[in-house]
């Protein structure tokens, strides 16, 4: 294996952060049926066959613990409008859904009003890596839930995709 502590840690953020990421919104409802919700910049498609998702929780998240136990999350893509929303679950702590409209799955899992679109999952294996987790669902239901242009993060700045040409 590579040995990684040479590394600098300011250097692997400035070099990735030039790669540019969607936004979503991980949510599930823990047993009480309290909503919870984390901003994610690493989601992505994995496999079609069987229909595979993921995304890399911090292990020193306190979100992902609850989520996982539920045993399945929704991804809500966020729309280039939707950025404090992004603000709002990238919080730690604090009371993450106040004033935010969402309704259930049918999987049970909060399903954001106005997002772009929603992917709902079980979770199908997580496997650790490094300081996060691997957390990969197997997609239950999904739908494109409007037309418009996704939340883009690049560089520690947020912007909108531009078609060329
Ligand atoms: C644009 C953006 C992308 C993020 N991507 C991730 C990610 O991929 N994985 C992660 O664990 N946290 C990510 N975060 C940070 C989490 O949203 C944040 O640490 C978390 O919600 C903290 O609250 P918690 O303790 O309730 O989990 C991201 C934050 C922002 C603003």
């Amino acid at each position: 294996m590579t040995d990684t502590t040479t590394i600098d840690s300011a250097t692997f953020r400035r070099v990735l952060g030039h790669y540019p990421t969607g936004v979503c919104v991980v949510t599930a409802a823990d047993p009480r049926g309290a909503p919870i919700g984390m901003a994610i910049g690493s989601f992505t498609s994995v496999s079609l066959e069987p229909p595979l998702v993921a995304f890399f929780p911090d292990k020193r998240s306190s979100s992902w613990p609850r989520i996982e136990e539920t045993g399945k999350f929704c991804v809500n893509v966020l729309a280039s409008d939707q950025q404090e929303l992004c603000r709002q679950f990238a919080m730690r702590g604090g009371d993450k859904f106040a004033g935010v409209s969402h309704r259930l799955s049918t999987n049970g899992s909060p399903i954001l009003d106005d997002v772009i679109a929603w992917i709902d999952c079980d979770l199908y294996a997580v496997h650790e890596a490094g300081d996060h987790f691997i957390a990969l669902g197997v997609v239950v239901e999904l739908e494109v839930h409007r037309p418009g242009g996704p939340l883009l993060f690049l560089q520690g700045a947020y912007g909108e995709f531009n078609l060329l040409g």
